[in-house]
């Protein structure tokens, strides 16, 4: 059998990870200004961590969701009290399509309404009313168009107004800084009119932190930079550094009833264990402060170079556009450089590096960047 090839593979097979570095099988060094995806989220094989679920996984790794598992409950509280939503209650996924899936259902088991609000340049997931709300229809199946989805553009008041008066839609979902749509930002201004536009209508409000949360934008979550509060917030990637899970922190507006939302494999040991070693990993070592303080740097630096056209971002999820395509410079950044970063469309590198990058990696990455810009 061979793999279903649907991924452009970069020929590089990378074997081991040690903090912001990795190395293939020929032991080559790269810097990994790319996380995997933003996944890793306290460095690649932090010994806390492999302490942790190695332990784990040799007491028991996998039990049911029909007993009491005490380490979700402890994630729970970890959780509530790191991001500052203790009265909220957790759901916990494998993945942030399932997050989304998840938060969507719940919002239209909430109010009975099916419409739900999305914005252009949205990326949600793959799986089906989370694909629907991605504003790409090139990976929007005939079975996921539904019809369920309006996308307004970012930051348009008017719009959202427009289309959350007429009172039937279910929810709104945006990302606290858009990822895949090249690191956009919503204005602190848009999400308090959306905030305060969800209540008055009835509709839920779901901040996808996905990408933009667990730290990356230098506060836990990228919305509470505009100090609001969500009806629920989804999450995954850095949760448990790299182990599959995803979550959806649920307001208490919300009651839960039994078997209307279920997952054989989310929540378990194994995943729970992964998930508290980060919390105690990002509590320990301040990678939240960190992330603020590595990427003002990384930003103000970006900005002093000649040849970019916009840099953008918050904490350490920016965006660098240029005029031209950026798919030759990714390449020699690798190749040449050893350095791992992403691309959003065509015209966008983009950096979302470990959380405990330091000073002197964010300046060693800059030193190989500008060598191929001059
Ligand atoms: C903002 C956002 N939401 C949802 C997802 C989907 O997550 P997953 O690939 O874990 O299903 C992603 C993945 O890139 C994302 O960036």
């Amino acid at each position: 059998m061979e793999l279903f090839d649907v991924y452009p593979l970069f020929n590089i097979n990378i074997v081991k990870g040690k903090g912001c570095h990795v190395w293939d099988e020929n032991n080559t060094e790269y810097l990994d200004l790319y996380g995997g995806h933003a996944v890793i989220s306290i460095g690649h094989a932090h010994p806390h961590y492999v302490e942790a679920i190695s332990n784990q996984v040799a007491q028991l790794g996998f039990y049911s969701n029909s007993v009491i598992n005490k380490l979700q409950q402890q994630l729970a509280e970890r959780l509530g009290k790191a991001c500052g939503y203790e009265d909220y209650s957790l759901f916990l996924i494998n993945s942030g399509a399932e997050a989304n899936e998840n938060a969507l259902k719940l919002a239209s088991f909430h109010n009975g309404r099916t419409r739900v609000v999305s914005f252009s340049k949205a990326f949600h997931g793959r799986t089906s009313l989370a694909v629907e709300a991605t504003n790409n229809p090139k990976i929007i199946a005939p079975v996921n168009a539904n019809s369920h989805v309006t996308f307004l553009e970012l930051n348009d008041i008017e719009g959202a107004k427009a289309e959350l008066e007429k009172g039937d839609v279910c929810a709104v979902i945006i990302e606290g800084i858009q990822g895949v749509g090249g690191i956009r930002i919503p204005k602190p201004a848009f999400l308090k009119a959306l905030r305060e536009l969800c209540d008055q209508t009835g509709t839920v409000l779901i901040l996808d932190e996905i990408q933009s949360g667990y730290g990356r934008s230098g506060k836990f979550f990228a919305h509470q930079h505009a100090g609001i509060r969500p009806d629920m917030i989804t999450v995954a990637k850095g949760i448990a550094n790299g182990f599959p899970m995803g979550g959806v922190l649920i307001s208490p507006k919300f009651k839960p009833v039994y078997g209307q939302l279920g997952t054989t494999f989310g929540g378990n040991h194994l995943a729970c264990s992964a998930a508290l070693a980060v919390l105690d990993v990002m509590e320990s070592e301040h990678l939240v402060d960190n992330a603020a303080k590595v990427g003002q740097h990384l930003i103000d630096e970006l900005k002093k170079i000649d040849g970019i056209k916009e840099v953008r971002g918050e904490g350490l999820m920016i965006g660098i556009e240029f005029d031209q395509p950026v798919q030759e410079l990714r390449k020699r950044l690798i190749y040449e450089q050893h350095v791992f970063t992403g691309a959003s469309g065509t015209n966008v590198i983009r950096l979302l590096p470990p959380l405990c990058l330091s000073m002197e990696e964010s300046d060693e990455f800059l030193k190989r960047f500008k060598s191929l810009l001059a």
